[in-house]
C-alpha cells in the first residue's frame, strides 16, 4: 500500500516535471518556429515613406510587404512585374479601382484618399519589394 502510494507520488512528480518542461519548451521554442531562415531585408530609408503609405492604404488587402491576404492578391508576384503592370497601372488602380480579372478576390475599390505623389512612393516601395523577390 505504502509502496503503491510512493510509486504514484513519483509518477505525479514525473508528470508535473514533464509538463513544466513542455511549458518551458513552448515558451522558449515557439516564437522561433515561425521565423523564416533568413529574415527579410530591412527597408532602406528611401522607401520608408512608401512603406508607411502602403501599410496605411493597401496592406489590409495586399498584405504587409505585399504578400497578399484573403482580401487581395500579392503585388510581389510575377503578374505585377514592371513590364506587365507598369507604374501607370498602380496609379490607375488607386484612382479608379480595379475590376477583378486576374483573381477571385472581387473588385478593388478606388483608394481616392491617396494623392498621386503618395502612390508614386508606394510604387517605389513595391518595386523594391519585387526586386528583393527577384521580380524585375
Ligand atoms: C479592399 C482591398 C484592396 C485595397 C485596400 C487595395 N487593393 Fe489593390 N487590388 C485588390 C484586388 C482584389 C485586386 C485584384 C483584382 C484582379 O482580380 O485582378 C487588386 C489589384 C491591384 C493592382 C493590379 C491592377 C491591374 O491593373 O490589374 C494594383 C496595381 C493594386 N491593386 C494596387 C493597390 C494599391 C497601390 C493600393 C493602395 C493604395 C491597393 N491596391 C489597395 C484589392 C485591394
Amino acid at each position: 500500500m505504502h509502496e503503491m502510494r510512493r510509486q504514484m507520488a513519483g509518477r505525479n512528480a514525473l508528470r508535473a516535471g514533464v509538463c513544466s518542461l513542455v511549458v518551458i519548451a513552448a515558451a522558449i521554442g515557439l516564437p522561433q518556429i515561425g521565423l523564416p531562415a533568413t529574415p527579410p531585408a530591412a527597408v532602406p530609408a528611401e522607401f520608408k515613406k512608401g512603406e508607411a503609405a502602403f501599410n496605411a492604404n493597401c496592406a489590409r488587402c495586399h498584405g504587409e510587404r505585399g504578400v497578399g491576404t484573403s482580401q487581395g492578391p500579392p503585388l510581389v508576384h510575377k503578374i505585377y512585374e514592371p513590364n506587365h503592370h507598369g507604374d501607370a497601372a498602380f496609379q490607375r488602380a488607386a484612382a479608379l479601382g480595379v475590376r477583378a480579372h486576374h483573381w477571385q478576390f472581387g473588385d478593388m475599390p478606388k483608394i481616392s484618399t491617396v494623392p498621386a505623389a503618395e502612390v508614386d512612393e508606394i510604387i517605389k516601395y513595391v518595386r523594391w519589394l519585387q526586386r528583393q523577390a527577384g521580380i524585375f
